[in-house]
C-alpha cells in the first residue's frame, strides 16, 4: 500500500513557507519573483559538473576543504547574497564585478556590495532598500532548486541532534531527494565524515548535486551521491560500515533489514515519515526485526511569535505538520533485547492487523460496574 509518500508529496505540492502561507513564490514558479530570480542566478553560477564518473556514482571526492571561509568575511564576487525589502520579501543574486540588480523598484550594481560588510544596506535608483546578506542554510534549502520535497529546516535541525551526527560520523542516508538534508548531514559529519547519499531516481540525484555544490562553493570531499536502490548499495558495503542511517522515503520499512546490516553496533536508524500510516508499520517492522533498541517515535512542532509592542502573541498561521520521526539503535548481532516491560494491550497486534476494537488502541475496557455507577449518577441527576 502506498500511504503518502515522498515522491507523490514532492509531485503534488509545492513547497511550504515556515510561516505556513502558501506564499506566491512557493507555489508557482513561474511568474515569481523569488524564483525568477533564482533562475536568473542558475544561468549565471557556474554549473557543476554532474555526469557520472563510474557506474553508479556521481563522483565527488578528492577535495580536500569545504570553502566554509566563503561563509564570511567581505563579500566577494561570487558570494550568494539574499536582499530583504521592508516587507521581509527576498531576493537572491550571485555577486559579479560587471553585475546588475534589476526590479520593478530600481537597480543597483554588484560592485555597490562586492567589498562591503555583510548587514550593508543598499539602496535601487528607485529608493527601495534592501538589506543584504549571505543567506542561512534554512534560507538556502527553502528557496533551492527542488525535485523531490526537502525535508524542512525545523526536522533537519532535529535529525542532526537526536541521530547524533558527529564530526567523523560515516552516515548513509537515502533518498536523497533534493539534497536538502544532505547539506545539513555533511555540515555535521565534517571533511573527515563520511556520507553516502543514495537516490534510485537520476535526475533528483543530478539536482541534488547541484544544490550541494552551490551551497558549498565545490564539490564536499565528504559526500559520497550514488544513484541506485538503498538496499543495493547497503549490500555493496561490508556488514556495520555505517555509524548512522537516516531514512527520508515513502517505504522505509522495507529497509530495516539492509539497516540492520548496515548499521554498526550501537548505531543510530533515524526514519522521516509524512504520516501515521507510516509510522506505525515502521515502528511495527522495527520492533519484530529485532535488531534494534524499541523504537521511539515524535514530531516537533515550531510555532512563530508575533512580538510588538504589547501585541505579543503566537502567530495566526503555522506549518501544522511537516512529519514524524523514528529512532532506533542498532543491538549487537545475535542479542535480543530484554522483553519490553509495558506489554501491547491486549488485541493490539490481530493476526489480519486489522483489529479495531478498543483495547487494539490501548483503551482500557470499561467495566460493568462503572458503567452502573455513571448511569446512577445519571439517574439521580434527572
Ligand atoms: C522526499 S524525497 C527525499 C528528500 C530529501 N531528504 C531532501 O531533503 O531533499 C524521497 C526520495 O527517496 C527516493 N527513494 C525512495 N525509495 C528509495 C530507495 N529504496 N532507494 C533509494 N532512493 C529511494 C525517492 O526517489 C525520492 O527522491
Amino acid at each position: 500500500m502506498q500511504v503518502g509518500g515522498s515522491v507523490d508529496r514532492e509531485a503534488k505540492r509545492g513547497p511550504r513557507h515556515p510561516s505556513g502561507r502558501h506564499r506566491a513564490w512557493d507555489t508557482d514558479p513561474t511568474t515569481t519573483r523569488q524564483q525568477t530570480q533564482h533562475r536568473r542566478d542558475a544561468q549565471t553560477t557556474p554549473k557543476p559538473n554532474t555526469s557520472p564518473t563510474r557506474a553508479g556514482s556521481l563522483g565527488c571526492g578528492g577535495v580536500d576543504q569545504t570553502f566554509s571561509s566563503n561563509r564570511h568575511g567581505l563579500l566577494r564576487a561570487g558570494d550568494r547574497v539574499q536582499l530583504t525589502d521592508a516587507k521581509g520579501r527576498h531576493s537572491t543574486v550571485i555577486l559579479k564585478p560587471d553585475g546588475v540588480f534589476h526590479s520593478h523598484r530600481g537597480s543597483f550594481r554588484h560592485d555597490q556590495l562586492i567589498g562591503q560588510p555583510e548587514g550593508t544596506v543598499v539602496t535601487t535608483s528607485g529608493g527601495t532598500g534592501y538589506v543584504v546578506l549571505r543567506p542561512l542554510l534554512a534560507d538556502f534549502v527553502l528557496s533551492m532548486p527542488r525535485g523531490a520535497t526537502v525535508v524542512y529546516p525545523k526536522d533537519a535541525g532535529q535529525i542532526v541532534q537526536m541521530a547524533d551526527i558527529y564530526p567523523g560520523a560515516r552516515v548513509i542516508e537515502a533518498g536523497t531527494g533534493s539534497g536538502a538534508l544532505s547539506i545539513s548531514l555533511l555540515r555535521a559529519v565534517g571533511d573527515q565524515g563520511k556520507l553516502v547519499s543514495v537516490e534510485r531516481r537520476e535526475d533528483f540525484a543530478v539536482i541534488a548535486q547541484a544544490n550541494v555544490v552551490s551551497w558549498f562553493g565545490g564539490p564536499h570531499p565528504a559526500w559520497e551521491p550514488t544513484v541506485g536502490e538503498l538496499a543495493d548499495v547497503v549490500q555493496s558495503h561490508p556488514d556495520g560500515s555505517f555509524d548512522r542511517m537516516v531514512l527520508d522515503m515513502l517505504a522505509p520499512w522495507d529497509n530495516v533489514t539492509a539497516a540492520a546490516a548496515a548499521l554498526t553496533p550501537g548505531g543510530v536508524l533515524m526514519a522521516y515519515v509524512a504520516t501515521t500510516t507510516q509510522m506505525s508499520r515502521l515502528v511495527e517492522t522495527i520492533r519484530a526485526d529485532g535488531g534494534f533498541t524499541e523504537p521511539e517515535a515524535w514530531e516537533s512542532i515550531v510555532r512563530g511569535w508575533h512580538v510588538e509592542g504589547l501585541a505579543v502573541r503566537p502567530e495566526h498561521r503555522m506549518v501544522g505538520h511537516t512529519g514524524f520521526l523514528v529512532r532506533g539503535r542498532r543491538l549487537a548481532p545475535g542479542v535480543q533485547a530484554p522483553p519490553r516491560r509495558r506489554r501491547p494491550a491486549p488485541g493490539g497486534y490481530d493476526a489480519d492487523g486489522l483489529d479495531w476494537s478498543p483495547e487494539a488502541f490501548g483503551s482500557q475496557p470499561v467495566s460493568d460496574r462503572k458503567l452502573r455507577r455513571v448511569r446512577r449518577g445519571l439517574e439521580a441527576a434527572e
